[in-house]
Formats: C-alpha cells, structure tokens, sequence
C-alpha cells in the first residue's frame, strides 16, 4: 500500500516521539512492503516561532495533500501564565482539528499486566481494564463563541452542540460497541446543562437503532469518580469535548503513564492520529519522553488503512518492550539509562525479526547483560 504521511512533530518531546513512530512505521514498510512517505510540517509554538502562526497555510496544503496525519505534540511552558487573548500554541491543534472535520477521537485504555503494579490504583481493581472512550472533537465549549468584557472582569465560553454533531459521533461509538462488549455509556451533566441535555436526547433516540448495545447515561462527576474506582464496568464511553479531555488524562492513571496512550481523530474525509499527551516542554531533549504513545498512534494509523498485522506487530514489539522494562523512565525506575531512541530501535528491531529470543534484544539493545 502507498500512504503519504504528513508528519507534524510540533512542540516539546513532540518531536522526539514523532521520530520513533516514524521509524517503527518505516520498518513496517519495509517488512510489509508498503511505501509510506512522510512529509513533515510546522505546527504549535514552533510554528508561531518560525512564521508568526500556530498552524501556517503549508502546513494545512501538506495536510491536505496527505492520506493521514501523525501528530506529535503541543504547547509551551513560556505560554502558561499568559492569560492575554493572543495567539497561543494549542490554537493551530484546535484549527487543524476543526479544518479537517476530524470530530471524532477515539482514545484506548487499556491495562497492561506488566505495568498493573505502576498504577497508583489497587491491582485488582484496573486488571483486565480495556475501554474505548469516544471524544467529540470539533464541538462544545472549545469552540463556541468566547468574549472578554472591555474591562477585563467578564468572561464567557459558550458550550453548544447541534443534533448532526452528536448523530455522527454516537453511531460510531454505538458500532464500535457491537464489535466489542455491546455497552456504551454516555457521559454528560444532563442535570444542569442544556447542551448535555440535547445529548441525551439524541443518544437515548440513536439507541433503539441498536437494540443489542447496553446504554447507560452517567453524568460527568460521576464517571469521574467510577473510572477509577471501578474501571472495568465500562466498555465504550461517549462523551462531549471537554468531558472526554479531562477523563481520558484520568484514566491514563489506570495504565501507568500518560506516555501510554494514543488515539485517532478520524472525520469523513480525513484521519490524524496522535498521543494524547502534551508538549511536556521540561522533558524535551533529554531522551527521557516515552515514545509508545506515539507509537501505538501509528499502530492506529495502520489499522484504519486495513493493515491490521501491522498494527498487531508493531503491538507485538511494545508489548516485549513493556515485558522486558525496555521503558523510558516514566515507567522504569529500575534502568535509567534506557532513552527514548532506545525504546524506538527496540521496537523496530522487533518488527525486524520478530522471532529472535529475548536475550539477543537485551544483550544487542542494551549492550548489557545484567537485566536478564
Ligand atoms: C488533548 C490536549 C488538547 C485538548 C490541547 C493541547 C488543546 O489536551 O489533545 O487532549 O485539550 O484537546
Ligand atoms: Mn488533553
């Protein structure tokens, strides 16, 4: 298969992730015989650094003239307190998800029986933990109408939702439930807020066209405490923007590392794919950001092509590394010396030669032998 990849590594330890999945990507291309070639592009503050915007035309034409989008990260600490209206970072992430009508995110989390024990929460409690949160992404209160009063002292964000908008989400999420457990919940604050309102209004309609999908409605304070407390009762969630923001970083929690987790943002005629980590500008540079989040993105990316033994080798090779604690720090408190090019070339020597023994990793990856 022939992909053209338009790569935006953004901000950060965005880069540095960006580079191991493009790697692992290009070993599957190479394994698999596909050609996949990668265009790169500038987005976030480095944008703004270089060109005076977070997401520059370019960018957009390289975007467009692409089969899908790997995205690495975004933001800047030197933006934090600067609470003026100007132009920010997370603004070209927001415009390029708006631009390519990509509002859909699908966010796996799942527990990995290796890294139970690095979770703050009781083993038994997240064991066997596998959940799909479905995000809408182009809607809600991040990208309803904003104001500031002339004096300053006001200041409004207008959450709003459209039928069509919720339609579109919510018979995905519903399809996805019917391949996997067939139970989704719904999570709003029906009690007080109109746009929640119309969510359930609608999904509680959709739902009598699948009659043999569970659906339950939780309201948001709720989901939050009931994810950690109870993780495995849930198999899809559907939730608004900002909902699915704040409970996908929590759940993170659940698998050990925030550097975990992936997730796709898929439109009609559009696909990126990217962690759902930030810029984590203090870690930039130092080796130490964990790359499998950006990774598993690709595995995402290749699975929406078709190329499901792809993804599944690439999964493979993150699930040896995870095994084998060939993990950036993050998850590692044992080898500190293991960076995240390290992780990377692991992984693509996986895919590499998938059968060779555990040892030979160790010993050609490491250079080492004492963690046998
Ligand atoms: C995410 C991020 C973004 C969001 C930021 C960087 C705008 O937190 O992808 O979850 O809030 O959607
Ligand atoms: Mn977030």
């Amino acid at each position: 298969m022939k992909l053209n990849i338009a790569v935006l590594p953004g901000d950060g330890i965005g880069p540095e992730v960006t580079a191991q999945a493009v790697k692992v990507l290009k070993a599957i291309a190479m394994e698999f015989n596909h050609v996949f070639t990668f265009k790169k592009a500038l987005i976030g503050a480095s944008a703004i650094d270089k060109t005076g915007h977070p997401l520059p035309e370019e960018t957009i034409d390289v975007c467009k003239g692409s089969d899908a989008i790997l995205f690495g990260a975004i933001g800047h600490t030197k933006y934090n307190n600067d609470t003026s209206t100007n132009v920010r970072p997370e603004q070209g992430l927001l415009e390029l998800r708006k631009t390519f009508d990509l509002y859909s995110n699908i966010r796996p989390v799942i527990a990995y029986d290796d890294l139970l024990h690095k979770s703050s929460l009781k083993v038994k409690q997240i064991r066997g933990t596998n959940i799909l949160i479905y995000r809408e992404l182009t809607g809600g209160i991040y990208f309803g109408d904003k104001t500031f009063s002339e004096d300053g002292n006001r200041a409004t964000d207008i959450c709003s939702y459209s039928r069509f908008e919720i339609e579109r989400i919510a018979h995905q999420a519903f399809k996805a439930a019917q391949s996997r457990k067939r139970k989704l919940t719904l999570v709003d604050k029906a009690n007080v807020l109109a746009s929640s309102k119309l969510w359930r209004r609608v999904v509680l309609e959709i739902a009598s066209q699948y009659p043999d999908v569970e659906l339950k409605c939780i309201y948001i304070d709720n989901a939050a405490m009931e994810l950690i407390i109870n993780p495995k009762q849930f198999d899809v969630i559907l939730t608004e923007n900002m909902f699915g923001d704040i409970l996908s970083e929590e759940a993170s929690v659940i698998v050990g590392s925030i550097g975990l987790l992936a997730s796709a943002s898929k439109g009609d005629k559009h696909v990126m794919f990217e962690p759902i980590h930030g810029a984590y500008t203090k870690a930039a540079n130092k080796g130490i950001a964990n790359p499998i989040a950006s990774i598993l993105s690709a595995a995402l990316l290749l699975d929406h092509f078709g190329l499901v033994d792809e993804a599944a080798l690439i999964r493979a090779g993150v699930d040896k590394s995870l095994h084998l604690q060939i993990t950036t720090p993050d998850l590692n408190t044992k080898y500190d010396h293991i960076t995240t090019t390290k992780v990377g070339d692991f992984i693509e020597d996986f895919i590499n030669n998938p059968n060779e023994t555990n040892l030979n990793f160790k010993n050609i990856h490491l250079g080492q032998s004492t963690i046998i």
